[in-house]
């Protein structure tokens, strides 16, 4: 390994969480790279490693107390980050980033990174219902905003055994976040440069789709209105700046969860602070999901529907700034964060709960909602030779028809059209009799039911758009912009009519 971090010296902060044992091999990489480590253990943190194999590994006497006089004598807290060139956080624990956002500093770790006049750096790490908690999203977007820096997490397998983001990323990704977050200006991928075919990071991701565009960077400069300086610090690696990218994104026509960590799943919930975002003061109502029609007390009339979809559509209204009431059917699905969420079983059930909570501005129907349901059997239904029971289906209530043509009915009802043929005529056709004002048709003849790309037509009364085959979650985020802008516009022509 090349000794890429000589004579620099990092500030470790191990705080409490499983994933502290990753540290004792961050260090000895760190090591490795020729960087002097010095490490703080929190009470938390002793509790996963002992400070004899953080003291071993690192060559360097590990800190924990505030209040020890030793190390105090040299205002030890203050001392330990005015030495380091840059301070990191493995595994930054759910409370450890809530102290950091909250200004607390309560033990020796919390006080030293209050007192720090250094970059620091987080890789956190934990549960991902942690990770997901609006306490914890709220957090992560303070501390994004304050400039630090987040490596992570990633999606996997958690030490509780249950699977979502929530990850400490690996050593070595944490490592170079490390080396470029040291790097001089001007030491990142030149412009000659090939970019690695990996994308590994969201500065490369930037370069990449930029030089696509066949901009440069003082022309992507205008069209962001920022300095070349700055791009040149993102392209670089040097400073993360979730705004820019949402922004950088948009203009270069790729998606922000791409460009922010090539994966699908964002960060944080808003890359826009409040006051900025397009569905502000707007209240939502999304169905998601599919219906579950009872036959007898254990058989059910149901459908493949995921949720995915609908799911990642309230999440998008929601990190626009709308307040989104989700009426779920029975899926996987984790709720989206910052959704209010109501579960329900039945089509009658979902219509009750649509009524109960209107009015709103904006209605989607991405459910898949039976057509029929059956006059439920009160015992299970017997198994007898010779005879088939018949179900004597009835007609649910079309709850996308109802909505549309209420009195009072939201500014914009969107419906779902899954087709398996003729699938413009028969969307069309469906925003015309359910009175409805666009249409998201899709042709789930290819299978598309729980995968996580999706491809659709806007239909609205007067176009048919064709968006490119794309995963869920993008589509959900483009959804909501269309979204932002008809609200806007009718806001306009409201003005000029005043
Ligand atoms: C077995 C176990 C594992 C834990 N793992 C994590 C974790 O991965 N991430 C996290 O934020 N908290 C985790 N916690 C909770 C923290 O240890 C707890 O919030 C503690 O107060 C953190 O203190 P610190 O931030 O000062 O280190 C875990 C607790 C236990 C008992």
């Amino acid at each position: 390994m090349s000794k890429t971090l000589e004579n620099k010296s990092i500030l470790l902060v191990i705080s409490g969480g499983i994933a502290a044992y990753k540290s004792l091999e961050l260090i000895r990489l760190i090591r490795k790279a020729g960087g002097n480590v010095r490490c703080i253990l929190t009470k938390g943190g002793a509790q996963f490693i002992t400070p004899l194999s953080v003291s071993s590994l690192s060559e360097n006497e590990t800190y924990t107390d505030l209040f020890s006089l030793k190390d105090e004598t040299g205002m030890g807290h203050i001392r330990l980050s005015r030495e380091a060139d840059l301070i990191v956080v493995a595994p930054a624990s759910a409370n450890m980033i809530a102290k950091l956002a909250n200004g607390i500093a309560d033990d020796l770790a919390s006080t030293a990174l209050l007192a720090a006049n250094k970059q620091i750096l987080l890789a956190p790490a934990m549960n991902h219902m942690m990770w997901q908690n609006p306490a914890t999203r709220e957090n992560i977007s303070r501390l994004l905003n304050r400039n630090f820096q987040i490596v992570g997490p990633v999606e996997g397998e958690m030490a509780c055994g249950e699977f979502g983001l929530g990850r400490m990323s690996e050593p070595e990704e944490i490592l170079s976040a490390i080396q470029k977050a040291l790097s001089p200006p001007g030491r990142g991928l030149g412009e000659g440069e090939e970019i690695d075919s990996d994308f590994n990071t969201f500065a490369k991701r930037l370069r990449y789709a930029r030089k696509s565009k066949n901009l440069s960077q003082e022309d992507l400069a205008k069209k962001l209105e920022v300095t070349q300086q700055a791009i040149e610090k993102v392209e670089n690696g040097q400073i993360i700046k979730p705004k820019f990218l949402y922004e950088a994104a948009k203009v270069l026509g790729v998606s922000y969860e791409w460009l922010w960590e090539g994966t699908a799943t964002p960060p944080h919930p808003s890359p826009l602070p409040k006051g900025e975002r397009e569905l502000e003061g707007l209240t939502a109502i999304v169905t998601s999901g599919p219906t579950f029609e009872p036959i007898d007390p254990v058989r059910f009339i149901g459908n493949r529907s995921s949720g995915k979809q609908g799911h990642a559509i309230a999440q998008a209204l929601a990190e626009s700034g709308a307040a989104v009431t989700l009426i779920s059917g029975p899926v996987k699905e984790n709720p989206p964060a910052g959704v209010k969420l109501i579960e329900i079983e039945t089509a009658a059930e979902m219509l009750a709960a649509v009524e109960k909570n209107l009015p709103a501005d904006i209605f989607i129907g991405a459910a898949a909602v039976s057509d029929w349901s059956a006059a439920p059997s009160a015992q299970k239904i017997k198994k007898q030779p010779g005879k088939t029971p018949a179900l004597n289906l009835r007609e649910n209530a079309d709850i996308l028809k109802t909505v549309a043509n209420r009195k009072k009915r939201p500014g914009l009802v969107i419906g779902f059209a899954a087709e398996t043929e003729n699938l413009l005529e028969n969307a069309k056709a469906k925003l015309k009799s359910k009175n409805c004002d666009w249409i998201i048709a899709n042709n789930v003849s290819e299978n598309l039911f729980g995968g996580d790309e999706n491809q659709v037509y806007l239909i609205t009364q007067s176009s048919a758009d064709k968006w490119e085959k794309q995963g869920k979650r993008a589509i959900a985020q483009k959804l909501a912009a269309k979204i932002g802008e008809h609200f806007t516009n009718v806001r306009t022509i409201k003005e000029a009519a005043e």
